[in-house]
């Protein structure tokens, strides 16, 4: 994987690049990675902030033959593949919050945004969109996003070499891959929940239809998040904004 990197000072979004590339025909792997977005997004269409020469921006274009509905089960990957990157090159504990936040002490420290082109029963592309910030300062963060996100340096006190966070994070998001695409989800699934803060929590599940509160059982082998309400009723949540109670 990033075998093949497309490069880019300024970009909109390095999502938008990356969807083009792979509706273009690129091959699996490409990398798009970009010094500032100016137009960067998360997920629930919010904007993400992506300052200049300070984070990684990046998405990857991936092409597994898997099933659409076990798509997600890349964004638990890949946040495997940069929790273990982060730990290896900085020696910070990180938690991962279902399904997709890297945080330090509660506040954000990477999102991830997996975005698929496919048809009812095949995949043309998976898009991993990866936004960690890595050399931000208190001072870069506006008074909002102090409150709620934070940055390698500010954690660790001193500047992280971006360059060599990127080989660490492809090094295993290469090694997690090949191995999912032979071995499935299992190996992966126990990884991902040795680092989740998430499960055997009580947590309030923000979802489209409205907010469910209970305690986080676990996930499915599909990587679907299992909250059972206070009645006892089992929940199965494809995708929510989580808070943890206690
Ligand atoms: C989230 O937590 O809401 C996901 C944030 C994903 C941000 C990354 S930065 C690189 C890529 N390009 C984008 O516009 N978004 C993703």
């Amino acid at each position: 994987l990033g075998q093949n990197i497309c490069y880019r000072e300024t970009v909109d979004s390095t999502q938008k690049v990356a969807h083009r590339l792979a509706q273009e025909g690129c091959e699996e792997g490409t990398l798009v990675i970009a010094e500032e977005q100016v137009g960067g997004r998360g997920r629930l269409n919010r904007a993400w902030h992506s300052p200049k020469t300070t984070g990684i921006w990046m998405s990857l274009v991936l092409r597994p033959q898997i099933p659409p509905h076990e798509a997600p089960q890349l964004t638990l990957l890949s946040a495997v593949a940069i929790v273990q990157a982060i730990e290896e090159i900085t020696d910070i504990k990180v938690d991962i919050k279902w399904p997709n936040d890297i945080l330090i002490n509660g506040k954000k420290l990477v999102g991830i945004l997996t975005e698929m082109q496919a048809d009812a029963d095949q995949i043309h592309s998976v898009i991993i969109g990866m936004g960690i910030n890595v050399n931000q300062q208190e001072a870069d963060f506006n008074d909002e996003l102090s409150s709620i996100a934070t940055s390698l340096s500010i954690e660790k006190g001193e500047k992280i070499s971006r360059a060599t966070l990127v080989q660490a994070i492809l090094k295993r998001l290469e090694e997690l891959y090949y191995q999912y695409l032979k071995a499935g989800f299992a190996p992966i699934k126990i990884l991902w929940e040795a680092y989740a803060i998430t499960i055997g929590r009580n947590i309030i599940a923000r979802t489209l239809k409205g907010s469910i509160e209970g305690l986080a059982k676990g996930i499915t082998p599909e990587g679907t998040l299992m909250l059972e309400d206070l009645e006892g009723k089992m929940h199965y949540i494809y995708s929510a904004d989580i808070e943890l109670s206690n």
